[in-house]
């Protein structure tokens, strides 16, 4: 262990971070080790990764000296932050402002940084076809993401753009519902464009291999996807894979702000950015770079065949 680059791994406990924190513990030559960051050590998760090796430390996002203490001594950190615990840009922003500062007062050799893109810059201010969020946002978790970049300036860091999760449809409860005709149906306002996905285990591989490749990537924006595909041709891999009737349903996005979700604004300019600026959006992300990075990348179908017994057909 003492040889081992440490990587301190921020959501552990989660769907990122724990990707991450399993390709390093599933390489033990690999040379790396990780520290799995948790507000809560005695959690399942954060004992499941102690048995695997894990060296679990608590901090918290909202506690920067908690932070520190955590990083010190690492060789690298995955910084992540969870817009859907509280719905705030502000809070991710001084969150991901947290992370940096520790990560500048440990000294670190590389930070990724998991972001997203500032969808601001796709249209003009004063652009109407969608609702101004939080005062200041059009896509409040994508754009103060980007807009904690500049915090992480100057440090050895990696922006890592991710991609939709395909695990939404359990873990989202996005999957299609049973409708009384027997047909399973799902809305967005995706029209019939295409809509970067991926597993997200995958983002974590990917990540464990923008560490092992080290300098290459410090520095870099690296945007990461499994497939590109319409909800029409989901709709059919999950007819197929689930032996089920799928009917995907385009409606307008001010329809699906209207659905009235917690967080149905936020996720309906999220579609229609997916939708209106597929062209950038689509540039934005490699499956190339991706696959280079992580080579067991799956694709839709591989993804749906591993989990199919968690998406609820109810
Ligand atoms: N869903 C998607 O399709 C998608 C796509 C791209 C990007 N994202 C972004 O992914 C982010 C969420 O990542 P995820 O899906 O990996 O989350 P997740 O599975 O819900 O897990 C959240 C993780 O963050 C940790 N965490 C949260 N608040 C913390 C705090 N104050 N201090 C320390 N740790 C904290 C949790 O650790 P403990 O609870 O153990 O402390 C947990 O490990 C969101 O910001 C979202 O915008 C999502």
């Amino acid at each position: 262990m003492a040889d081992k680059k440490i990587i301190a791994v921020v959501g552990a406990t989660g769907a990122q971070g724990g990707g991450l924190a399993r390709a390093i513990l599933a390489d033990p030559n690999g040379g790396f080790a990780c520290r799995a960051i948790t507000r809560d050590p005695s959690k399942g998760k954060a004992k499941d990764l102690t048995g695997k090796g894990a060296d679990v430390e608590k901090a918290d996002l909202d506690d920067v000296d908690s932070l520190k203490k955590a990083f010190a001594g690492a060789y690298g950190a995955y910084c992540v932050t969870n817009f859907w615990e509280h719905f705030s840009a502000e809070k991710e922003k001084a969150q991901a402002k947290n992370m940096a500062e520790a990560a500048r007062t440990a000294g670190l050799k590389h930070v990724i940084w998991s972001t997203l893109e500032d969808t601001r810059k796709l249209m003009a201010a004063n652009d109407t076809r969608m609702p101004i969020l939080q005062e200041k946002y059009r896509v409040p978790h994508f754009d103060a993401k980007a807009e904690a970049n500049p915090y992480f300036a100057g440090l050895p860091v990696t922006y890592l753009v991710t991609s939709f999760y395909w695990d939404n449809l359990y873990a989202f409860g996005m999957a299609p519902k049973r409708g009384n005709d027997g047909v399973y149906s799902w809305a967005f306002p995706m029209g019939n464009r295409r809509m970067p996905g991926i597993a997200v285990e995958d983002i974590g591989k990917a990540a464990y291999g923008i560490f092992k490749a080290g300098p290459q990537y410090i520095g870099k924006t690296v945007g990461i996807v499994g497939e590109n595909l319409t909800f029409d041709e989901m709709s059919e891999k999950l007819s197929k894979g689930l032996n089920i009737p799928v009917k995907y349903h385009a409606v307008e996005a001010d329809a699906y702000r209207g659905f009235g979700f917690p967080g149905a604004d936020e996720l309906g300019n999220m579609f229609q950015v997916y939708r209106d600026f597929d062209k950038e959006v689509l540039a934005a992300r490699s499956i190339d770079v991706t696959r280079s990075l992580n080579p067991s990348l799956q694709t839709f179908d591989q993804w749906l065949a591993r989990n199919k017994s968690r998406i609820s057909l109810a």
